[in-house]
């Protein structure tokens, strides 16, 4: 029934009889082609692209029987073994992917390639350059003998989802695959709309794929801490204990979105905390900070292993922006008065993070929520700390306010907490000087292949719909 349910599905219920499936041979996986009618389609009509499918690809096992009482793959519950990680193919996947394979895990990626149609659209591209799936997958199995596997295809599309969980029976699966740009989110209607059905329709869709097909597996969802906005207060691990006239209670802390991405984030949230509650799902909401940094052990094996590193005004994370600034000699672009401070954290803390909320699974029916950096700054500190940096490498940075292109507080009280995934054993890489050479080192190694017409900001959160123009320096 879920398929009928869904937007964005094909009502095709028997999974014999599917013309659209074409199978083809590569390697030792079965690859088959399919008509999606994802909102990654409807996003190509809207544009009056021409129409592209997406293209599946379908592992070789059976089913499991739904009545079945579902172990782990390892037989223990306590060991899970079997990860599948959406969004494998963008910046903190790939990371986490490769991390979780080199530890033992069997890995499969479930990717749309989404993200890298985005870059075609709005002519970006990673600093970085980066490799196809495939090859990436290729590289990964001729170093080190370990397998993923790669199922190529969109969440949005239940049919796809639940065969894909079905076939690979995963004992955890982590969800990054979604569209995570405020500022794509802030373009116009049609970038608003597509990341909201993006992100909760799949959120959605992998809840009810769990629920009717695989109900032990643990979900791992990547939130944001963008979900809880700025309050003047402490912002606690996703509740807070309440007295109210003179009763108490302990809530789902207040969530004050600020973007339309934002806003999907929390409407997932509310999804998957509702589904604990009524179908007895496992979940952990990983309340993610700002990501920096591009080299895990992993990616740095091999020049076709290296991850994105994005430093546009749209997917570009501020320090990694930053970083690329200082090197190419754009003055650092500080928003408004540069007091906003969030959390940020080491893209090799996200992919332990993930490792210890799977290898510590929540209970059938607790929604857990971690908040997952491990140091807060603000973006003044963090102008500062790229220009000693950079001073030190005979860089001559600058930094300079342009108007903020979001509405958000630009000087407030901001003290989060994070302790949860270190009593799980995180042991944090701090923002480091030995750190921020390297990453200015790498920007500079890179430099040649900065356009830097897409630097400055171009989406405003006041002017949704009026694309304004690129900005130069
Ligand atoms: N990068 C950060 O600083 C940061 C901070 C906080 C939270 N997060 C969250 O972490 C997750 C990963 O972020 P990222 O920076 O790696 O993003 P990314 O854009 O690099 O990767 C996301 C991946 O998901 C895929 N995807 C998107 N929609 C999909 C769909 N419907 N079906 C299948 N695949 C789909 C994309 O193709 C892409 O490869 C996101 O949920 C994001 O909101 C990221």
């Amino acid at each position: 029934m879920a398929q009928l349910l869904s937007s964005s599905c094909s009502v095709t219920l028997s999974s014999r009889n599917k013309p659209y499936l074409k199978s083809f041979d590569h390697g030792s996986a079965s690859f088959s082609c399919k008509n999606s009618t994802s909102p990654f389609r409807r996003l190509f009509l809207q544009e009056n692209k021409p129409r592209k499918s997406s293209v599946v690809v379908h592992a070789t096992s059976v089913s499991t029987s739904r009545e079945a009482p579902v172990q782990t793959s390892s037989g223990d519950p306590f060991k899970p073994k079997r990860v599948i990680v959406i969004g494998g193919d963008g910046y903190c996947g790939w990371a986490t992917a490769l991390h979780l394979s080199n530890k033992g895990y069997e890995v499969a990626i479930v990717d749309s390639l989404v993200r890298r149609l985005f870059d075609h659209q709005l002519g970006l591209d990673s600093l970085t350059p980066i490799s196809s799936i495939q090859n990436r997958i290729q590289r990964w199995k001729s170093l080190t003998g370990k397998s993923i596997e790669l199922y190529i295809g969109d969440i949005c599309d239940f049919e796809f989802l639940s065969e894909t969980i079905q076939s690979y029976e995963p004992d955890a699966v982590v969800h990054f695959g979604e569209q995570r740009s405020a500022p794509y989110s802030m373009i116009d209607r049609s970038r608003a709309v597509f990341t909201q059905q993006n992100n909760v329709i799949g959120t959605l869709n992998v809840l009810f794929a769990i629920k009717e097909f695989r109900e032990q597996c643990h979900l791992v969802k990547l939130g944001t801490m963008g979900e809880y906005g700025t309050p003047n207060i402490d912002i606690e691990e996703g509740f807070i204990t309440v007295t109210h006239n003179g009763r108490t209670d302990t809530l789902p802390y207040p969530k004050q979105a600020s973007s339309f991405y934002h806003l999907s984030k929390v409407h997932d949230s509310h999804n998957i905390a509702f589904t604990c509650k009524a179908w007895g799902i496992r979940a952990t909401d990983l309340n993610q900070g700002v990501v920096y940094g591009v080299t895990t052990d992993e990616t740095a094996m091999h020049e076709e292993l290296v991850n994105r590193f994005d430093y546009d005004g749209v997917f570009g994370t501020a320090l990694n922006r930053f970083c690329v600034q200082a090197a190419v000699g754009h003055p650092l672009t500080v928003y408004g008065k540069g007091g906003q401070t969030r959390g940020y954290l080491d893209i090799r803390d996200t992919v332990q993070c993930v490792e210890l909320a799977i290898a510590n699974p929540a209970n059938a029916g607790e929604f857990r929520v971690f908040n997952q950096f491990t140091e807060q700054f603000s973006v003044n500190q963090l102008a500062s700390l790229i220009t000693n940096a950079g001073e030190k490498l005979g860089l001559d940075v600058k930094s300079i306010s342009v108007p903020n292109p979001r509405v958000e507080a630009e000087e407030h009280y901001y003290n989060a907490k994070h302790t949860k995934l270190v009593e799980l054993g995180l042991k944090p890489h701090l923002l480091s000087d030995s750190l921020l050479d390297s990453l200015l080192n790498f920007a500079v190694q890179y430099k040649d292949r900065v356009d830097t017409k897409q630097i400055m900001p171009s989406v405003s959160w006041r002017k949704v719909g009026v694309k304004t123009k690129t900005v130069t320096n």
